[in-house]
């Protein structure tokens, strides 16, 4: 039989660039799991699609004005109607980084995650100011356990 490989889904926005670095990390780990097959998009390239076919999902959001990147919000705004009620009980992780807070985009991202019914499959990650190296291995290991835990179905 043959053999199909879970789906990742890694979304992000970043306009300055710390997120993007900090999403490549995200999926530089989850790619030490060859069984499960990592896709890494900006929120504004992601699709209805990517979402239906994933097995979980991670969010990258930078904060901006207290909440979460508009791109990042527009992601939910386009596919909620379609995918809440078939991705109920979907393993999601946030990861956000802030100039000095964070906690408002990982709030409002929760918010919507509890409206689509996802479950949240490990501990969110809020990294403020310029990533250390120590933030960095820190995401590394975030994608690296998440697609672990795809790829067996444990969450
Ligand atoms: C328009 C704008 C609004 C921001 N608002 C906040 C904020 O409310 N709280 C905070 O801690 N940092 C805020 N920041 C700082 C960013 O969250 C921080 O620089 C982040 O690392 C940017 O990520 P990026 O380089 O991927 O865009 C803001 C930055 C911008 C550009």
């Amino acid at each position: 039989m043959a053999h199909r490989k879970k789906k990742l889904l890694i979304i992000y926005h970043s306009q300055g660039g710390t997120m993007e670095r900090l999403a490549r990390r995200f999926a530089l780990g989850a790619n030490h799991e060859e069984d499960v097959e990592t896709l890494l998009k900006p929120a504004a390239e992601a699709t209805l699609n990517d979402l239906l076919q994933c097995h979980g999902i991670a969010i990258g959001s930078p904060e901006y004005f207290g909440t979460m990147a508009g791109l990042v919000k527009d992601f939910f705004d386009r596919t909620y109607e379609a995918a809440r009620e078939q991705t109920i009980g979907l393993p999601f992780v946030l990861f956000v980084c802030a100039g000095n807070d964070g906690r408002g985009a990982l709030t409002q991202i929760e918010r919507i995650a509890a409206g689509y019914k996802w479950r949240q499959a490990l501990e969110h990650q809020r990294i403020v100011g310029e990533p250390s190296k120590d933030d960095l291995n820190r995401i590394e290991e975030l994608g690296h356990t998440m697609a672990a835990g795809v790829g067996m179905g444990i969450f």
